[in-house]
Protein backbone atom coordinates (compact mmCIF):
# COMPACT_ATOMS: atom_id res chain seq x y z
CA UNK A 1 0.00 0.00 0.00
CA UNK A 2 0.81 3.45 -0.52
CA UNK A 3 2.15 6.07 2.08
CA UNK A 4 -0.39 8.62 3.03
CA UNK A 5 2.41 10.87 3.30
CA UNK A 6 5.98 10.30 1.92
CA UNK A 7 8.84 13.48 2.25
CA UNK A 8 12.53 12.28 1.31
CA UNK A 9 14.87 15.02 1.58
CA UNK A 10 13.16 17.72 1.66
CA UNK A 11 14.12 21.03 2.03
CA UNK A 12 12.86 24.50 1.44
CA UNK A 13 13.77 28.32 2.26
CA UNK A 14 11.76 31.62 2.12
CA UNK A 15 13.80 34.69 1.71
CA UNK A 16 17.80 33.71 2.13
CA UNK A 17 16.89 31.01 5.15
CA UNK A 18 16.69 27.53 5.18
CA UNK A 19 13.20 27.21 6.83
CA UNK A 20 13.32 22.70 6.63
CA UNK A 21 16.55 21.28 6.13
CA UNK A 22 16.40 17.78 4.66
CA UNK A 23 13.97 16.57 5.99
CA UNK A 24 12.45 12.82 5.34
CA UNK A 25 9.79 11.21 7.09
CA UNK A 26 6.38 8.75 5.48
CA UNK A 27 3.14 8.64 7.49
CA UNK A 28 1.58 5.58 6.75
CA UNK A 29 -1.96 4.32 6.27
CA UNK A 30 -4.09 4.63 9.69
CA UNK A 31 -1.41 6.91 11.65
CA UNK A 32 -2.44 9.11 14.02
CA UNK A 33 0.85 11.00 13.21
CA UNK A 34 2.29 13.44 15.53
CA UNK A 35 4.20 16.62 14.59
CA UNK A 36 5.57 17.78 17.42
CA UNK A 37 8.22 20.81 17.38
CA UNK A 38 8.65 24.53 19.36
CA UNK A 39 6.93 27.58 17.85
CA UNK A 40 9.17 28.69 14.69
CA UNK A 41 10.28 25.10 14.65
CA UNK A 42 8.88 24.30 10.58
CA UNK A 43 5.63 22.83 10.96
CA UNK A 44 2.97 24.82 9.14
CA UNK A 45 6.10 25.16 6.36
CA UNK A 46 6.15 21.53 6.47
CA UNK A 47 2.57 21.38 5.94
CA UNK A 48 2.42 23.71 2.90
CA UNK A 49 4.52 21.79 0.85
CA UNK A 50 2.70 18.80 2.10
CA UNK A 51 -0.44 20.22 0.62
CA UNK A 52 1.73 21.74 -2.10
CA UNK A 53 1.35 25.35 -1.65
CA UNK A 54 5.03 25.71 -1.22
CA UNK A 55 7.15 23.70 -3.69
CA UNK A 56 10.23 22.64 -2.50
CA UNK A 57 13.98 24.02 -3.39
CA UNK A 58 14.65 20.30 -2.88
CA UNK A 59 13.54 17.19 -2.44
CA UNK A 60 10.92 14.37 -2.70
CA UNK A 61 7.04 14.95 -1.87
CA UNK A 62 4.01 12.40 -2.30
CA UNK A 63 0.18 12.19 -0.99
CA UNK A 64 -1.23 8.70 -1.18
CA UNK A 65 1.82 7.40 -3.31
CA UNK A 66 1.02 10.63 -6.03
CA UNK A 67 1.52 14.34 -6.60
CA UNK A 68 -0.29 16.72 -4.53
CA UNK A 69 -1.25 18.84 -7.27
CA UNK A 70 -3.51 16.22 -8.65
CA UNK A 71 -7.20 16.52 -8.32
CA UNK A 72 -8.22 12.84 -8.08
CA UNK A 73 -5.55 13.08 -4.63
CA UNK A 74 -6.76 16.72 -3.57
CA UNK A 75 -10.07 14.77 -3.16
CA UNK A 76 -9.04 12.15 -0.71
CA UNK A 77 -7.00 14.86 1.56
CA UNK A 78 -8.68 17.38 3.91
CA UNK A 79 -6.83 19.48 6.27
CA UNK A 80 -7.40 22.65 8.78
CA UNK A 81 -4.56 24.83 8.94
CA UNK A 82 -4.14 28.16 11.27
CA UNK A 83 -6.62 29.98 9.73
CA UNK A 84 -9.78 27.81 9.97
CA UNK A 85 -11.72 28.60 6.70
CA UNK A 86 -14.92 29.09 8.11
CA UNK A 87 -17.13 32.15 7.39
CA UNK A 88 -18.22 34.35 10.07
CA UNK A 89 -21.19 35.99 8.92
CA UNK A 90 -22.83 32.35 8.23
CA UNK A 91 -24.05 29.25 10.44
CA UNK A 92 -22.60 26.72 10.88
CA UNK A 93 -25.15 25.03 8.78
CA UNK A 94 -23.94 27.47 5.63
CA UNK A 95 -20.37 27.02 5.75
CA UNK A 96 -20.61 23.39 5.41
CA UNK A 97 -23.39 23.38 2.65
CA UNK A 98 -21.22 25.60 0.86
CA UNK A 99 -17.99 23.22 1.32
CA UNK A 100 -20.00 20.28 0.49
CA UNK A 101 -20.84 22.59 -3.09
CA UNK A 102 -17.39 23.08 -3.28
CA UNK A 103 -16.86 19.08 -3.06
CA UNK A 104 -19.73 17.98 -5.12
CA UNK A 105 -20.60 16.01 -2.05
CA UNK A 106 -23.62 14.38 -2.85
CA UNK A 107 -27.13 14.42 -0.21
CA UNK A 108 -25.72 17.47 1.27
CA UNK A 109 -27.85 17.65 3.40
CA UNK A 110 -27.65 14.58 5.20
CA UNK A 111 -23.47 14.67 5.04
CA UNK A 112 -24.02 18.35 6.91
CA UNK A 113 -26.44 16.71 9.60
CA UNK A 114 -24.20 13.74 10.03
CA UNK A 115 -20.74 16.07 10.56
CA UNK A 116 -22.69 18.83 13.16
CA UNK A 117 -23.57 15.49 15.36
CA UNK A 118 -19.79 13.87 14.86
CA UNK A 119 -19.00 17.54 16.31
CA UNK A 120 -21.53 17.85 18.49
CA UNK A 121 -23.00 21.06 17.04
CA UNK A 122 -26.08 20.28 15.59
CA UNK A 123 -28.24 21.79 18.35
CA UNK A 124 -26.07 25.61 16.77
CA UNK A 125 -26.21 24.51 13.46
CA UNK A 126 -28.12 27.77 12.44
CA UNK A 127 -26.18 30.22 14.38
CA UNK A 128 -23.69 32.48 13.10
CA UNK A 129 -20.16 31.29 13.53
CA UNK A 130 -19.27 34.79 14.43
CA UNK A 131 -21.03 33.97 17.92
CA UNK A 132 -18.84 30.61 18.07
CA UNK A 133 -16.15 29.99 20.90
CA UNK A 134 -12.61 29.09 19.30
CA UNK A 135 -13.25 25.43 20.40
CA UNK A 136 -16.44 25.24 18.60
CA UNK A 137 -15.00 26.74 15.54
CA UNK A 138 -12.32 24.19 15.82
CA UNK A 139 -15.16 21.50 15.49
CA UNK A 140 -16.63 23.13 13.00
CA UNK A 141 -13.38 23.33 11.17
CA UNK A 142 -12.66 19.57 11.74
CA UNK A 143 -16.45 19.12 10.05
CA UNK A 144 -15.69 21.21 7.12
CA UNK A 145 -12.65 19.28 6.48
CA UNK A 146 -14.20 15.94 6.89
CA UNK A 147 -17.64 16.50 4.74
CA UNK A 148 -16.20 15.16 1.57
CA UNK A 149 -14.76 11.92 3.55
CA UNK A 150 -11.28 12.40 2.79
CA UNK A 151 -8.88 9.47 3.34
CA UNK A 152 -6.23 11.92 5.36
CA UNK A 153 -6.75 14.27 7.26
CA UNK A 154 -3.71 17.34 7.80
CA UNK A 155 -4.55 19.19 10.81
CA UNK A 156 -2.41 22.37 11.84
CA UNK A 157 -2.16 22.20 15.88
CA UNK A 158 -6.00 21.57 15.93
CA UNK A 159 -6.00 22.31 19.77
CA UNK A 160 -3.96 26.05 19.63
CA UNK A 161 -6.20 28.45 21.63
CA UNK A 162 -8.88 26.41 22.64
CA UNK A 163 -9.83 26.06 26.53
CA UNK A 164 -8.78 22.68 27.94
CA UNK A 165 -12.25 21.17 27.83
CA UNK A 166 -12.71 22.10 24.05
CA UNK A 167 -9.30 20.58 23.60
CA UNK A 168 -10.72 17.25 25.15
CA UNK A 169 -13.43 17.44 22.51
CA UNK A 170 -11.38 18.13 19.64
CA UNK A 171 -8.86 15.34 20.22
CA UNK A 172 -11.80 12.72 21.25
CA UNK A 173 -13.31 13.87 17.58
CA UNK A 174 -9.24 13.36 15.70
CA UNK A 175 -9.43 9.70 17.64
CA UNK A 176 -13.00 8.55 16.76
CA UNK A 177 -12.15 9.97 12.92
CA UNK A 178 -9.07 7.86 13.34
CA UNK A 179 -10.83 4.54 14.78
CA UNK A 180 -14.33 4.58 13.70
CA UNK A 181 -14.06 6.22 9.93
CA UNK A 182 -10.42 4.67 9.62
CA UNK A 183 -9.44 8.07 8.66
CA UNK A 184 -5.30 8.51 8.52
CA UNK A 185 -4.39 11.73 10.69
CA UNK A 186 -1.38 13.71 10.08
CA UNK A 187 -1.14 16.72 13.03
CA UNK A 188 0.85 19.14 14.17
CA UNK A 189 1.61 20.23 17.58
CA UNK A 190 3.76 22.08 19.91
CA UNK A 191 1.44 20.21 22.66
CA UNK A 192 3.48 16.79 23.90
CA UNK A 193 0.97 15.87 26.37
CA UNK A 194 -1.43 15.82 23.33
CA UNK A 195 1.07 14.23 20.91
CA UNK A 196 1.52 11.01 23.79
CA UNK A 197 -1.96 10.93 24.40
CA UNK A 198 -2.98 10.09 20.56
CA UNK A 199 -0.80 9.90 18.18
CA UNK A 200 1.16 6.22 17.63
CA UNK A 201 4.08 7.93 15.73
CA UNK A 202 5.84 11.00 15.98
CA UNK A 203 8.48 13.21 14.23
CA UNK A 204 9.84 15.99 16.12
CA UNK A 205 11.19 18.84 14.55
CA UNK A 206 13.48 21.45 15.61
CA UNK A 207 14.46 24.42 13.82
CA UNK A 208 13.61 22.95 10.44
CA UNK A 209 15.08 19.15 11.26
CA UNK A 210 13.75 16.43 12.32
CA UNK A 211 15.69 15.06 15.33
CA UNK A 212 13.40 12.32 15.98
CA UNK A 213 11.22 9.76 14.06
CA UNK A 214 9.39 6.71 15.08
CA UNK A 215 6.76 4.54 16.61
CA UNK A 216 6.15 6.37 20.21
CA UNK A 217 6.27 3.04 22.03
CA UNK A 218 9.28 2.37 20.32
CA UNK A 219 11.22 5.43 20.93
CA UNK A 220 9.86 5.13 24.76
CA UNK A 221 10.96 1.50 25.12
CA UNK A 222 14.40 2.02 23.07
CA UNK A 223 15.41 4.75 25.07
CA UNK A 224 14.13 3.56 28.51
CA UNK A 225 15.63 0.08 27.81
CA UNK A 226 19.12 2.07 27.81
CA UNK A 227 18.60 4.07 31.50
CA UNK A 228 19.01 1.23 34.49
CA UNK A 229 19.18 2.05 38.26
CA UNK A 230 20.32 -0.07 40.68
CA UNK A 231 20.11 0.54 43.99
CA UNK A 232 23.30 -1.32 46.40
CA UNK A 233 23.37 -1.88 49.89
CA UNK A 234 26.16 -0.33 50.55
CA UNK A 235 25.73 2.01 53.04
CA UNK A 236 28.42 3.38 55.07
CA UNK A 237 30.62 6.53 53.60
CA UNK A 238 33.37 4.25 53.95
CA UNK A 239 31.97 1.48 51.59
CA UNK A 240 30.86 3.98 49.27
CA UNK A 241 34.40 4.23 48.24
CA UNK A 242 33.94 0.69 47.04
CA UNK A 243 31.30 2.09 44.39
CA UNK A 244 33.45 4.70 42.89
CA UNK A 245 35.88 1.94 41.91
CA UNK A 246 33.43 -0.20 40.56
CA UNK A 247 31.91 2.91 38.57
CA UNK A 248 35.54 3.38 37.38
CA UNK A 249 35.90 0.14 36.11
CA UNK A 250 32.18 -0.45 34.79
CA UNK A 251 32.83 3.25 32.75
CA UNK A 252 35.51 1.08 31.11
CA UNK A 253 33.41 -1.20 29.50
CA UNK A 254 32.33 -1.12 26.16
CA UNK A 255 28.31 -1.19 26.47
CA UNK A 256 28.74 1.73 29.04
CA UNK A 257 27.45 4.84 27.96
CA UNK A 258 27.55 6.92 30.66
CA UNK A 259 26.87 6.03 34.33
CA UNK A 260 27.35 8.05 37.35
CA UNK A 261 26.38 7.62 41.25
CA UNK A 262 24.12 9.23 43.82
CA UNK A 263 24.40 7.87 47.67
CA UNK A 264 24.07 4.39 46.97
CA UNK A 265 22.74 4.08 43.63
CA UNK A 266 23.99 3.62 40.30
CA UNK A 267 22.47 4.89 37.33
CA UNK A 268 23.96 3.68 34.01
CA UNK A 269 23.24 4.21 30.54
CA UNK A 270 23.73 0.91 28.53
CA UNK A 271 24.18 0.20 24.79
CA UNK A 272 21.19 -1.72 22.66
CA UNK A 273 20.23 -4.24 24.36
CA UNK A 274 22.86 -5.46 27.37
CA UNK A 275 21.92 -7.99 29.55
CA UNK A 276 21.67 -5.91 32.90
CA UNK A 277 22.44 -9.09 35.10
CA UNK A 278 26.18 -8.93 33.91
CA UNK A 279 26.25 -5.32 35.46
CA UNK A 280 24.49 -7.02 38.38
CA UNK A 281 27.39 -10.38 38.14
CA UNK A 282 30.40 -7.50 38.17
CA UNK A 283 28.72 -5.97 41.42
CA UNK A 284 28.80 -9.16 42.84
CA UNK A 285 31.75 -10.07 42.19
CA UNK A 286 32.70 -7.32 44.38
CA UNK A 287 31.20 -8.47 47.19
CA UNK A 288 28.39 -5.18 46.89
CA UNK A 289 24.75 -6.62 47.01
CA UNK A 290 21.95 -5.22 44.98
CA UNK A 291 18.62 -4.24 46.50
CA UNK A 292 16.69 -3.72 43.39
CA UNK A 293 17.55 -3.01 39.50
CA UNK A 294 14.86 -0.88 38.11
CA UNK A 295 14.63 0.07 33.80
CA UNK A 296 14.18 3.65 33.23
CA UNK A 297 11.10 4.96 32.05
CA UNK A 298 11.16 7.87 29.65
CA UNK A 299 8.48 10.47 29.12
CA UNK A 300 8.16 12.06 25.42
CA UNK A 301 9.11 15.54 27.70
CA UNK A 302 12.84 14.06 28.42
CA UNK A 303 12.58 12.49 24.85
CA UNK A 304 12.06 15.92 23.69
CA UNK A 305 14.45 17.67 26.23
CA UNK A 306 17.21 15.23 25.38
CA UNK A 307 16.59 16.42 21.57
CA UNK A 308 16.12 19.87 21.38
CA UNK A 309 19.05 20.62 24.57
CA UNK A 310 21.38 17.98 22.73
CA UNK A 311 21.60 20.76 19.62
CA UNK A 312 21.98 23.57 21.92
CA UNK A 313 25.53 21.59 23.48
N1 LIG B 1 6.43 33.28 4.39
C1 LIG B 1 7.55 33.28 5.13
N2 LIG B 1 8.63 34.01 4.81
C2 LIG B 1 9.76 33.98 5.55
N3 LIG B 1 9.91 33.26 6.67
C3 LIG B 1 8.87 32.51 7.07
C4 LIG B 1 7.63 32.46 6.34
N4 LIG B 1 6.78 31.63 6.96
C5 LIG B 1 7.46 31.17 8.04
N5 LIG B 1 8.70 31.68 8.11
C6 LIG B 1 9.72 31.38 9.13
O1 LIG B 1 9.97 29.99 9.09
C7 LIG B 1 10.17 29.48 10.38
C8 LIG B 1 9.23 28.30 10.61
O2 LIG B 1 7.90 28.80 10.64
P1 LIG B 1 6.64 27.84 10.76
O3 LIG B 1 6.75 26.78 9.74
O4 LIG B 1 5.44 28.70 10.74
O5 LIG B 1 6.88 27.23 12.20
P2 LIG B 1 5.85 26.49 13.19
O6 LIG B 1 4.58 26.22 12.42
O7 LIG B 1 6.57 25.25 13.63
O8 LIG B 1 5.63 27.41 14.34
C9 LIG B 1 9.98 30.61 11.34
O9 LIG B 1 11.24 31.09 11.72
C10 LIG B 1 9.23 31.65 10.54
O10 LIG B 1 9.57 32.93 10.97
MG1 LIG C 1 2.64 26.76 12.79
Amino acid sequence: MNSAISLQKVSKSLGNREILKNISFTVEPGDIFGYLGPNGAGKTTTIRVILGLFKPNSGEVSVLGEDVSKDEIRAKVGFVLEADGLYDNLTAYENLDYYCQLYDVPQAKDKIEEMLRLVDLLDRALDKVAAYSKGMRQKLALARAMVHEPELLILDEPTAGVDPSGQIEVRDIILNMAHKRGKTIFLSSHNLDEVQRICNRIALIDKGEIKIYGELEKLRREMGRREVVIETLITTTEQSEILDDVLSDLQTLPYVRSCYREANKLYLNLDGEVDVSKIVAILSGKNIGVEEVRKGEVTLEEIYARAVKGEEQ
